[in-house]
């Protein structure tokens, strides 16, 4: 049965979710919460080795693939790492999660949300985030901020413009379609605007937190 609180950023790639998941970590633990950052792919030691061969631009991977890879992560990722940090009652911060399968894969690569839900229903167990921020920033923007980034662009980075516009469509698709879970956040602007934003979603949708309680989210869900 969960008892802490689960969250997610997600966005595009250069959506600054990294930054943001961070910062919002950071903030609730200086609060006195037990936080858990963790992202996927990677965010288990199986994850980090998935993480390396999906994001490598040299593997050789066809989009069937792909999709059981970072099925595979999340599989591993919720039974070792965040299903036992809810139950603890620890607030777990992810930087991506299902529906991220949902945009990249399913819309992104053509294989269709249809197939791709119930397969990530076995990776999740059920799981859901309790609240889901996406970073909402024009892909112009985003792709700028690639560029200018130190690190070279990955595997998925890497491709057309078309696969990213096809991702960003699917996630506004499902901020729509389920506006209590999913957040729209609007990404362009400072850092610590957007973080103004995070928080301000984020104490509006649990205002306990914000004096310092322990989330509830077992009430919560029952509104929903
Ligand atoms: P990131 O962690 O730096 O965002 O990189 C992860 C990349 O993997 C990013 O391009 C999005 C992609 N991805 C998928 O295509 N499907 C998924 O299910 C997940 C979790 C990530």
């Amino acid at each position: 049965m969960k008892k802490g609180l689960f969250i997610t950023f997600e966005g595009i790639d250069g959506c600054g979710k990294t930054t943001q998941a961070r910062l919002l970590a950071k903030v609730l633990k200086k609060a006195g919460h037990e936080v858990l950052l963790t992202r996927e792919p990677g965010g288990t030691s199986l994850g980090k080795r998935l993480r390396q061969l999906l994001l490598n631009p040299n593997s050789k991977v066809c989009a069937e693939a792909e999709l059981f890879l970072y099925l595979a992560d999340r599989a591993q990722h919720v039974r070792e790492v965040i299903a036992p940090a809810l139950k603890q009652g620890r607030i777990v911060i992810s930087e991506r999660f299902a529906d991220s399968t949902v945009a990249y894969q399913g819309a992104g690569r053509n294989l269709s949300r249809k197939r791709v839900e119930p397969l990530n229903r076995i990776a999740t167990a059920g799981l859901k985030p309790n609240l889901t921020f996406l970073l909402n920033i024009p892909l112009s923007t985003a792709q700028d901020r690639k560029a200018n980034h130190p690190l070279p662009a990955d595997r998925l980075e890497r491709l057309e413009k078309s696969f990213h516009q096809r991702l960003a469509w699917e996630y506004r698709k499902l901020a729509a379609e389920e506006p209590r879970r999913i957040h729209l956040i609007k990404a362009a602007g400072s850092i610590e605007q957007v973080h103004q934003r995070v928080m301000k979603a984020l104490f509006k949708a649990y205002p306990t937190l914000q004096k310092g309680d322990s989330p509830t989210p077992s009430q919560r869900s029952k509104k929903k």
